[in-house]
């Protein structure tokens, strides 16, 4: 089967860090997040991933110049503009020649990572012969998501891309969809067109959108919090055997404190330090007594002595943080 990834968005949520590095091109623990993306669709059968993309192209193709990615072959095309979620749809599908072997293709929104098992929604998408069948989970505030509610058989009878409180349901759209080529007809080409607020709800009209309800592990990576939940599952066990969050190739004095953190390779953490809840990326430096607590720290940036980093702040690729400063909840560089 073929897959469209879309990783086009401009990462807004997660400024400064995006400006230098798209979303899914930042890492999680030891690669980018695209790549739990690609294997967990390469590991149920799809083998040609065709990326679409737009902002910061380049750094896709300099990451993958081989044009492989986790085992599978990925396709790389890129929209003159953005064309929104089903507009790249429709131009990823006719721009790499997936119509040329036309069948059930896979789109998945590509800052989700999931366990999810296409298989089983493979099989509802044909008994039911639907035009597209989308995967739920449920989640306790639905209204960042896109809402759906169901039949009980599993034909969506509502779409509400981020309604207003209170939400129809607790069942969010989860990003990944099985879609026959009819749907491809549904989408204008040339200008944006949104999947969740155009083309689903056209086709609950039409009764020919499905869905399959099924919670396993999923995170949509798209903010600071989320961002930092990826890696401290991979740490926590709660996607497999827990993992060591200390890049072998770090630097970090005998008498620094990190806990439950990923520090990457190149990352150098002074004497007296603490690290906690927090990712400090390649070759970033935490200086002597500073501490770092629930945040991320940019690759090459510096914290400087005995700063204090705490609660979700953000800091840049390659920005100094100068000793002594405290930042809470913040974005630095300021104004992003
Ligand atoms: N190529 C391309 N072009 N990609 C785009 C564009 C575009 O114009 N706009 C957004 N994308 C990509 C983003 O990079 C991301 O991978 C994906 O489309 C979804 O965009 P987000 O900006 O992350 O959307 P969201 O998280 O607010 O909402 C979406 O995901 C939720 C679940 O994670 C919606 O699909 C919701 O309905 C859904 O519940
Ligand atoms: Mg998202």
């Amino acid at each position: 089967m073929q897959a469209i990834l879309l990783v086009g968005g401009f990462g807004t949520r997660l400024r400064p860090l995006t400006l230098t590095t798209p979303k899914q091109m930042l890492p999680v623990l030891d690669r980018p997040m695209l790549e739990y993306a690609v294997s967990g669709l390469a590991g149920h059968g799809v083998d040609r991933v065709v990326l679409a993309l737009g902002y910061h192209d380049a750094a896709f193709r300099a990451a993958y110049p081989g044009g492989r990615c986790a085992g599978v072959e990925l396709c790389c095309v890129v929209e003159p503009e953005p064309l929104d979620t089903a507009g790249a749809i429709r131009f990823a599908y006719e721009a790499s020649g997936m119509g040329d072997s036309p069948g059930t293709f896979l789109v998945a929104n590509g800052d989700v990572i999931t366990d999810l098992d296409v298989g089983e929604m493979l099989h509802l998408h044909r008994s039911a012969g639907a035009e597209a069948t989308i995967h739920l989970i449920e989640v306790d505030d639905p209204s960042r998501y896109g809402v759906v509610v169901t039949d009980r058989d599993g034909r969506v009878r509502e779409f509400v891309e981020k309604p207003q409180p209170p939400a129809p349901s607790n069942w969010i759209n989860a990003g990944t969809y099985l879609m026959d080529p009819a749907v491809i007809g549904r989408i204008d080409g040339g200008r944006r067109v949104s999947v969740e607020r155009e083309v689903f709800p056209t086709m609950v009209e039409d009764r020919t959108l499905w869905a399959l309800c099924h919670n396993t592990y999923w995170l949509d990576v798209g903010t600071p919090k989320a961002y930092l939940q990826a890696q401290l599952d991979l740490l926590d066990g709660r996607r497999g055997p827990a993992v060591a969050g200390v890049s072998a190739e770090a630097s970090v004095d005998a008498g620094a404190l990190i806990e439950r953190s990923v520090v990457m390779a190149g990352a150098v953490v002074g004497e007296g330090s603490v690290v906690r809840g927090s990712a400090v990326h390649e070759g970033a430096v935490i200086e002597a007594g500073a501490t770092v607590l629930d945040s991320v720290v940019g690759s090459g940036a510096t914290v400087g002595r005995g700063a204090r980093v705490t609660d979700g702040t953000l800091i840049g690729e390659r920005f100094e943080v100068a000793p002594g400063t405290a930042l809470s909840d913040a974005r630095v560089p300021q104004g992003v």
